[in-house]
């Protein structure tokens, strides 16, 4: 397993380029299972949970090709299998967003149920009610569901669940209702922009699709798609999370290939710490030159604050002058990465899911173990401020989600090495 050895502090200055948005690009793949030829995407990042995608998607009769600048064309060529197993959906919950297509183009599916994960318990039955009510028969059996439908019929759906919408919910219940006869209409769906995206993909394969970003979708199911090409949006978490590197080490740095506007909330927020934030050149930049101000942060469905920064963002007001108070309504349990942080000498109490943080001076290296994704992202942030040496060990969960991040950061400036344990 590899480790990334970070010697701090460091300033980040320069210019990062960021990636094709990984949560856009995992159910836009799926998506290619819906044409009746082959579907291109160009700014695929080359990352482990693409990868998965792509071996599911092979199980599934899709041929894959990819080429060295992350252009990916997915060929569906054998429709015998459609069971995505739990060998793969353990390894990568959002595999469960072949069952919406799969279901629509084969008339049946098998897709294992995905289990609980670090960042707490994650129901699919938002995704199942919505299947339903488009005419699926759906089954549990030996923890897979199977679901079956001859053709679907398009209905209203409400996706809203107890927490706000469901952003991979919606992208199987609009993939199922493409090729369903008639209208469908999901209220209180998804607007993250990785929604959109889809809706962008599945009309030029043939679909109609409008409100795509807006919280009503209306779809008129259509007899048959094409494959169709494409290009992945810019990852607002990837870049969100070098907007908060820049600001955390009083550095300077540029981001190309960015979507500000996909990034309202979180410019608004680092704003009110004390970072400068601006677009440029179809991009961003951001600046820093004192210490961070103290600002209560609460995750919200887009176009609020994402959840996907909420433990970055913890990292820089780890470091504020004064208490600032971060609240998590989309995953309540996500707070692993604070008994790391505190390991470097933070100050975070948790009371139920608000975390009162209150800043200190300094972070001080140590040996600190990476939980899921975003939680390691915010620990390799803390190594990048905090004195001497931190090691994070388990970064095979940062590698599912950024694209040679060390690369990245040392490119601006930073000291990581990355070893094998
Ligand atoms: C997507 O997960 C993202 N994953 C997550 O990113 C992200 O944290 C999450 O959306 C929220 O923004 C991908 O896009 C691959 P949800 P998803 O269904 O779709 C509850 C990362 O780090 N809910 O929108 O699985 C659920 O428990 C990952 O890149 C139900 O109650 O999340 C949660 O509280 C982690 N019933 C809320 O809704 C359901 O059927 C939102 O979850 C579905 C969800």
């Amino acid at each position: 397993m590899d480790i990334f050895v970070i010697q701090g502090p460091s300033r980040l200055k320069g210019r990062v380029e960021i990636s094709g948005a990984k949560n856009a690009a995992l159910p836009l793949m799926a998506a290619s299972l819906l044409g009746e030829g082959p579907t291109t995407l160009c700014r695929v990042p080359d990352l482990a949970d693409i990868r998965t995608m792509l071996e599911l998607l092979g199980e599934l009769g899709v041929a894959a090709a990819r080429e060295q600048d992350g252009t990916v064309t997915l060929t569906p060529a054998d429709a015998d299998c459609s069971h995505a197993r739990y060998d793969i959906v353990r390894k990568m919950r959002a595999s469960v967003c072949v069952l919406g297509p799969l279901l629509a183009r084969r008339g049946q599916a098998r897709v294992s149920m995905p289990g609980g994960c670090a960042i707490g318990a994650r129901p699919i039955d938002l995704h199942l009610r919505g299947l339903q009510a488009l005419g699926a028969q759906i089954d549990l059996d030996q923890g897979d569901i199977v679901a079956r439908a001859k053709r679907l019929r398009g209905a209203t759906v409400f996706l809203g669940g107890p927490f706000g919408s469901t952003v991979l919910g919606t992208a199987n219940v609009m993939m199922a209702a493409v090729l369903a006869e008639g209208r469908t209409v999901i209220e209180s769906a998804a607007c993250e922009p990785e929604i959109a995206d889809l809706a962008d993909l599945l009309n030029a394969m043939g679909a109609h699709v409008s409100g795509g970003g807006t919280p009503r979708l209306v779809i008129d199911g259509v007899d048959e798609l094409t494959g169709a090409d494409h290009e992945v949006i810019p990852d607002r978490i990837e870049a969100g999370t070098f907007l908060a590197a820049g600001a955390l080490t009083n550095g300077e740095l540029e981001l190309s290939h960015c979507r500000i506007d996909h990034m309202l909330a979180v410019v608004e927020k680092l704003r009110e710490t004390g970072a400068i934030v601006e677009p440029s050149n179809g991009g961003a930049v951001v600046a820093a030159t004192r210490r961070v101000e103290p600002t209560d942060v609460t995750t919200q469905p887009y176009p609020g604050f994402p959840t996907d920064l909420q433990a970055q963002v913890m990292t820089l007001l780890a470091l504020a002058d004064g208490n600032s108070a971060v609240t998590e309504k989309i995953f309540p349990d996500r707070f692993m990465h604070v008994p790391e942080l505190l390991r470097m000498g933070a100050n975070i109490r948790k009371e139920g899911p608000t975390a009162i943080v209150t800043g200190v001076k300094r972070l001080v290296g140590a040996p600190v173990m990476a939980s899921d994704l975003r939680a390691s992202a915010a620990l390799v942030l803390a190594g990048l401020i905090a004195r001497g040496t931190t090691t994070v060990r388990r970064v095979y969960h940062v590698d599912r989600g950024y694209e040679h991040i060390e690369r990245k950061l040392c490119d601006v400036g930073a000291r990581i090495e990355r070893l094998s344990e």
